[in-house]
């Protein structure tokens, strides 16, 4: 008996090199779990049929639920020997139960099994996901509660543009992040796998022995279940792998979300800026230069775009053109999704551990918030308050400010007859007051 899953119609053993190349357990062990979720409904959809007898089924299940056991509980060291983790199970149910272990795999394929498994983990992570961005949108407003009546300078273009409150600030961040949960939350609610499939045209087995099967195992699985229904066209279900390409791209959008927040982050914490102090423990040293605080995790974080967004481009590429039904090709959906998957779960963690610990510089924030240009939108539109038009308040005040920088005096310091020399309206008493964040914030009446 062999212990690989094919065989019979080769006069030739595999060249051990091409074997190495095309085995897959070193990382599809991860779909341990949900290929023997595949294997219970198989085994007790095939019992329904009669194929299998009741004590045969019995043993089956038994076998696999201590399999199912030790994965559930961390005890399942893969067998680098096996092709993939189909046969590495096989093997395993082989181990325990001798020649029935070869009923196992009556009447269908791994092609129907891959698309289930894959499928499961897709759901499962996406789920993770989910909690982690919970976490990270509570982090931020953690932080936001600490500074509650701090400002920020508000910038586009990276130059310094209106003052905002700190907090309008850092919910930008939690708007993008709940934007989404809102993808990952409809994505698995569309998820459902199927079973029935066979290689590519269907299976013998009865599509209501395969529903009294999901009706038994009801509850039986892990706490996130994904809904399993029949299969609704076997040739789809083993082709297309559409929900890994929705998946990659809704953690490229979290990446790049992930990867502004640390731009900023390393942005600021710089001296240059030094409005932000990162959490020590977040941060590594250098080797040469003693004084180096160097703001590593967002360095990563930022850097992880490239392979977030390549493991998408690879996954695309890889399906692009590939004829129906089931190609080898589609083997190699799994580690751009598994690397995607933990680099973007790693990520959410650390950094929903690390925003808290943010401090804010204030008094440098403040110093910078004194810079009368953050307020020269405001200046205009207190002229527009006056009745004067918006063109011609951006004119009048351009030009104020081209004066003041060319003469190097503030405009403050301005006296009422300077001042009123670009607009008549411009006077000391009036303007004082609008250099001042409080002020600017309050002018704005369109937000919450
Ligand atoms: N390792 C394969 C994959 O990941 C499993 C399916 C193999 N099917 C086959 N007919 N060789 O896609």
């Amino acid at each position: 008996m062999t212990n690989k899953l094919w065989g019979g119609r080769f006069k030739k053993k595999i060249d051990p090199q091409f074997f190495q190349f095309q085995k897959s357990i070193d990382y599809d062990y991860l779909l341990a779990e949900y290929d023997i979720y595949h294997s219970l409904i198989h085994v007790i959809a095939l019992n329904k049929s009669e194929i299998l007898t009741d004590s045969e089924c019995d043993r089956l299940l038994k076998a696999l639920c201590e399999i199912l056991k030790e994965v559930q509980t961390g005890g399942f060291k893969p067998n680098n020997s096996a092709e993939d983790i189909h046969s590495d199970i096989q093997q395993r149910v082989d181990k325990k139960i001798g020649k029935l272990s070869d009923k196992l795999h009556t009447l269908r394929s791994r092609n129907d099994q891959i698309a289930f498994d894959v499928k499961w983990f897709c759901f499962s992570s996406a789920v993770m996901v989910l909690e982690g961005l919970s976490s990270l949108i509570e982090s931020f407003s953690v932080l936001s509660d600490k500074y509650p009546k701090s400002f920020m300078v508000g910038y586009t273009h990276l130059q310094r543009a209106q003052v905002v409150t700190f907090s309008n600030y850092l919910c930008a961040y939690s708007e993008m992040f709940k934007r989404d949960c809102l993808r990952l939350d409809n994505y698995v609610k569309s998820l459902t796998a199927s079973i029935g499939s066979g290689a590519l045209a269907g299976s013998a087995i009865d599509k209501k022995c395969y529903a009294q099967a999901l009706k038994e195992l009801l509850g039986k699985f892990s706490k996130d279940s994904l809904n399993v229904g029949p299969v609704l066209n076997s040739m789809d279900n083993v082709a297309s792998r559409d929900f890994v390409v929705q998946f990659l791209s809704y953690l490229a959008i979290i990446q790049m979300n992930i990867s502004r927040f640390s731009e900023d982050a390393i942005l600021y914490s710089s001296k240059e800026f030094n409005f932000f102090d990162l959490p020590e423990e977040f941060c590594t040293g250098s080797s040469l230069m003693p004084h180096k605080k160097n703001p590593d995790f967002f360095e990563l974080a930022r850097g992880y775009s490239g392979p977030v967004y390549g493991n998408l481009v690879s996954i695309l590429t890889t399906m692009k053109a590939l004829p129906l039904t089931y190609n080898r090709d589609m083997q190699l959906d799994k580690q751009p999704l598994f690397s995607s998957f933990e680099i973007v779960r790693d990520e959410i963690a650390i950094l929903s551990r690390l925003v808290p610990g943010i401090t804010l510089k204030e008094d440098n924030i403040n110093r910078a918030l004194l810079d009368e240009m953050l307020y020269a939108t405001e200046l205009a539109e207190y002229l527009v308050s006056c009745g004067v038009a918006f063109k011609d308040a951006h004119e009048a005040i351009g030009k104020l400010i081209r004066y003041s920088q060319d003469k190097k005096i503030q405009i403050k310091d301005l006296s009422d007859e300077v001042l009123t020399k670009f607009h008549n309206k411009l006077v000391k008493k009036e303007i004082i007051k609008i250099f001042s964040p409080e002020w600017a914030v309050r002018s704005k009446k369109s937000l919450p």
